[in-house]
């Protein structure tokens, strides 16, 4: 743990870390929402993306080894945050709802990976990490294709939920 960050490579290791925790706690998140999921295409989508997560795990992992440092997590406060209000909001929605309530917050999983992810890439690419860079493309790829699946589908799930309702 730092207290301090001095160096660009400290908050590098410290951000790897941030994402690695990031993305074990999506893996866990993933299986309540798999569980309250109604729809078969929306569990399929998100057992689809468990099993990404896992490699986007593996491949922060393989960073790691790859610059010579110890795996070690830090804290992700967002993805905890996200969790908890998803989890709440789901509680106080009607069943018909709960589909429209995971994709939203599927979505704000998707876009806030993204961002750590580009942010990271650039810190890689100037510290002269290439090998890491390349890892972490791979998981942006990822998120990237994961986040505009959650979005036809938030669509579809929507236009549904407003014909339902004409
Ligand atoms: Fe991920
Ligand atoms: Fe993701």
């Amino acid at each position: 743990m730092f207290e301090r960050f001095n160096t660009p490579e400290e908050l590098f290791n410290w951000k790897l870390g941030s994402a690695l925790t990031m993305e074990r706690d999506i893996v866990e998140m993933l299986d309540s929402l798999i569980e309250e999921a109604h729809g078969d295409g929306l569990k399929q989508v998100l057992r689809t993306h468990q099993s990404e997560t896992r490699g986007h795990v593996g491949n922060i992992e393989e960073a790691f080894h790859s610059l010579g440092w110890d795996v070690d997590d830090s804290p992700c406060p967002v993805i905890e945050a996200i969790d908890k209000e998803g989890k709440a909001n789901i509680r106080k929605s009607d069943e018909s709802l709960v589909d429209s309530v995971i994709l939203s917050g599927a979505m704000e999983t998707e876009h806030h990976e993204i961002a750590v992810y580009e942010g990271m890439i650039i810190h890689a690419r100037a510290l002269g990490h290439d090998a890491v860079a390349q890892l972490l493309r791979r998981n942006l790829e990822e998120e990237e294709q994961a986040l505009q699946k959650a979005r036809t589908l938030a669509e579809q799930v929507a236009t549904a939920g407003s014909r339902q309702l004409a």
